[in-house]
């Protein structure tokens, strides 16, 4: 189905909302939840296509999971070694977090299982998890391209590792660690930069021992998870579109509730604060070992700035949103480092920069980055290839642009925030949806 996006011109963001739960503690809420002893009780999930690709997974390995129903859901988990091998390959769609988790998390089981996605996930890099699973002595082949379909086989066991990621990947360190469970030995992974650190906590929370030291996590093989409560925060990244709005909407006042400010998640709000965005954050406290909070954000003028390195994994989901940003700032954006941006769902740079342009905004792509004049931007015809956050950032950028915006390709939207038209629409950007 090609979902359009048609958005008028203008308008300011106002009022209260709540955004959609957290994918990437959806995701792992359902897979710890699996595993544990135990009945585990999630409230606040995200009913997005990639989370459920996920619940449905598990599913189909023989877990019992009851909902969602309006974002609760109940785990009857099966134990470290409950699950078994599903009749045919398991679907995970467009979700990268799903088939990295899993390949981790399946490759000691002594299964023999296929991880297929859609054409998007079958193009992206799968030998960042397959290579350090090898090295651990499971057999999780790729193609020929070191893509999926993942086809996972049975192995004796598995040995732990003390593995050195090459790139700054939660996706990775997830993968090693889910791994490690089932090892024999203490697996480390060291991480060159911060990157989410969800399953490190969540791990915790279910009971499991766990060693931090500096860049490096640790964790013996061989334990059990014990059934918890979890309360999935607001995601960042579905607030960003609501940050990015905002900020640059003259008149705009607008109260995010409950959003997820685990430290390392938060570099969009350091980033748009270092371009002069005022977000005031209020009601600190933490849920089931992730911070949260409310978050005032009102129209500022935006300056243009060389986006701290430190701050890309801290805002690896952001850029596209925060591109939008950049075009309605004052002077020169520069992003670099950011080469990930190439493998996301989309190539981030390209398509971001494809779009800018089309919409008269001077982008300029790096192979690690962008460069970006501020200054508005014209109404015009994108393509979000497919990119939910491309489309959502897109749709944003109408609220200062002086024509129509019409984004191609929005249906995907749908994995990470099913119902952004209708919240972004109450706040008020005129945005409407068809289906062709
Ligand atoms: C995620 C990690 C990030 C992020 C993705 C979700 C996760 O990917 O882009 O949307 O839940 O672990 P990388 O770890 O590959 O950067």
């Amino acid at each position: 189905m090609n979902t359009r996006f048609h958005v008028r011109p203008g308008g300011a963001l106002k009022g209260k909302l709540r955004v959609p739960g957290d994918k990437s503690i959806s995701h792992r809420s359902i897979m710890l939840g699996s595993l544990a002893e135990g009945v585990t009780h999630v409230s606040g999930f995200l009913e997005g296509e990639d989370s459920l690709a996920t619940l449905n997974a598990f599913r189909r390995m023989g877990v019992r999971i009851e909902g969602p129903d309006q974002g609760r859901v109940v785990i009857h988990g099966t134990g470290m070694h409950g699950l078994r091998a599903p009749d045919a390959p398991l679907d995970l769609g467009n979700s990268g977090t799903s088939m990295r988790l899993l390949a981790g998390l399946l490759a000691g089981q002594g299964l023999d299982l296929t991880l297929a996605g859609d054409a998007s996930l079958s193009g992206r890099p799968m030998r960042r998890v397959t290579d350090p699973l090898a090295l651990m002595g499971a057999r999780v082949e790729t193609t020929e391209a070191g893509t999926a379909p993942l086809h996972i086989r049975p192995v004796p066991a598995l040995k732990a590792i003390e593995y050195e990621m090459p790139v700054a990947s939660a996706q990775v360190k997830s993968c090693i660690l889910l791994a490690g469970l089932y090892a024999q030995g203490v697996t480390c992974v060291t991480e060159p930069a911060p990157t989410r650190d969800h399953t490190e906590r969540m791990l915790q929370g279910f009971g499991y021992e766990l060693k931090r030291e500096g860049s490096t996590v640790c964790l013996e093989g061989g334990g059990k998870l014990t059934a918890c409560d979890i309360d999935v925060p607001a995601d960042i990244s579905s607030a960003a579109f609501f940050l990015v709005g905002a900020s640059i909407a003259p008149g705009s006042d607008l109260i995010l509730e409950h959003v997820g400010m685990n430290p390392t998640r938060d570099g969009v709000i350091n980033i748009l604060r270092l371009m002069g965005a005022d977000i005031e954050v209020s009601n600190e406290h933490s849920v089931g070992g992730e911070p949260v909070a409310d978050l005032r954000v009102r129209h500022a003028p935006l300056k243009g700035i060389h986006i701290p390195e430190d701050q890309v994994p801290l805002a690896i989901d952001e850029f596209p949103a925060l591109f939008v940003a950049a075009a309605c700032a004052e002077g020169e954006t520069v992003l670099t480092g950011a080469e990930e941006l190439r493998v996301k769902e989309s190539d981030r740079i390209q398509v971001m920069a494809d779009g800018l342009q089309a919409l008269g905004v001077n982008a300029r792509p790096m192979p690690d980055g962008m460069v970006i004049q501020g200054g508005g931007l014209q109404g015009g015809e994108v393509d979000s290839h497919g990119d939910h956050r491309i489309a959502m950032s897109f749709a944003m950028a109408a609220l200062r642009a002086d024509g129509d915006i019409h984004i191609h390709d929005c249906a995907n939207v749908n994995t990470s925030f099913p119902d952004f038209v209708s919240l972004a629409a109450g706040a008020g950007l005129s945005v409407e949806a068809t289906d062709a």
